[in-house]
């Protein structure tokens, strides 16, 4: 078989015929394709962050808190205030962001990784980079998980990890906890985890899977500050979960693999968290905008709880529809699901200036 590794490198079998994730990262006037925020931390929370960084700017020489006990101080008051619950400490670990938290957790606990899709593609690009063998549900037509299904699949296939990413990326729709609770008892059953990656749950009003860590313990919620937080330069992402499970996270983690820095700026950024809803609220507008004037130029749009919206409807195949908008200064994503693209929503210029140069083409 043809492999571009060349025989005397010995890389590891199960990355052999992997390919990197890539987002293309090419210049736009309008970058609405990897699901930021388009609006950049206000001038105060700025000002907020580099003080604090300065702060430790003295302190480079020492390692940080390689348990990083404020900073998941903070985060367990931020989701205690947003979900009502009553989690500590013991409940969050925190990472580079969330894919670092996803590969911890791939990395801590054994068997299969099944996930239903189309959905986050890091999933089985992480779970094969481990080693697991990655086991794909299909959702339904509609981008629902199609229960029955998957509770055949969890039972016949046995995973270690079930992976359920609420509002799902790319397609944008929500699974309610109900069926959450339903594919955790599923789970349970196997003695698997289920891992809810909630990247965009502050986009959402779907009750969050954090409500119910308690009555399933087999349950692992995925969060990130990058999205809602504006924070995805900064890289922070959290789990939230059972205190055993953090207790594992502590065995993989790389001693001190949050710097000081990015610690400093999290918590900065977690002690102004007012500010976040206003933006949150903003894009969650856009959003509905952005859905009635794609609607109005006969485009159907997937329902969607999250900053993206995924449409399908286009008489171009996706990558003839992406180059004509990238030849016009927009860069969406061709997320490979034929006949669909996902765009970011962005700022009000951004979404014009899409919408436009969409009309020209269609
Ligand atoms: C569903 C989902 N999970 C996790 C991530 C990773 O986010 P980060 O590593 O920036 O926290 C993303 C990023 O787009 C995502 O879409």
């Amino acid at each position: 078989m043809n492999s571009r590794w060349p025989t005397w490198l010995q890389i590891n079998d199960n990355l052999k015929d992997l390919t990197p994730y890539g987002a293309p990262q090419i210049s736009a006037a309008a970058r609405l394709n990897t699901n930021e925020n388009p609006y950049s931390l206000d001038q105060e929370l700025q000002n907020a962050i580099a003080r604090k960084i300065t702060e430790q700017l003295a302190h480079l020489n020492r390692y940080p808190d390689r348990d990083a006990i404020e900073l998941r101080e903070m985060l367990a008051n931020f989701v205690n205030q947003s979900s009502g619950t009553t989690l500590t400490v013991e409940n969050i670990w925190a990472a580079n962001g969330s894919n670092e938290i996803l590969q911890s957790i791939a990395l801590a606990f054994k068997g299969d990784a099944l996930g239903f899709e189309p959905s986050y593609s890091m999933h089985p690009l992480i779970s094969r980079a481990v080693g697991k063998r990655w086991i794909s549900v299909p959702r339904s037509s509609d981008f629902a998980i199609d229960l029955s299904a998957a509770k055949t699949a969890i039972h016949s296939q046995k995973p270690g990890i079930v992976f359920v990413t609420t509002p799902n990326n790319p397609t944008g729709g929500t699974t309610q906890l109900d069926v959450l609770k339903e594919i955790a008892a599923t789970a349970q059953g196997v003695s698997a985890l289920l891992v809810v990656d909630e990247a965009y749950a502050e986009f959402s009003s779907e009750i969050s899977a954090v409500t119910v860590i308690n009555q399933f313990p087999n349950v692992i919620v995925s969060r990130t500050m990058s999205k809602a937080f504006a924070f995805a330069g900064a890289r922070l992402g959290y789990l939230v979960a059972n205190p055993i499970i953090v207790d594992a996270m502590l065995l993989i983690r790389l001693p001190y693999h949050l710097s000081d820095l990015t610690q400093a700026a999290a918590r900065a950024a977690l002690s102004q968290q007012a500010r976040l809803k206003v933006d949150v609220e903003r894009i969650k507008e856009s959003r509905e905008l952005m859905t009635k004037a794609l609607e109005s130029l006969g485009l159907g749009v997937i329902p969607s709880t999250a900053n993206f919206l995924l449409f399908t409807g286009f008489k171009q195949s996706s990558e003839e529809l992406w180059q004509e908008l990238v030849k016009r200064d927009v860069l969406i994503r061709d997320v490979g699901i034929s006949g669909h693209l996902r765009v970011t929503v962005g700022t009000d210029e951004e979404n014009q200036a899409f919408i436009s140069a969409l009309r020209s083409i269609l």
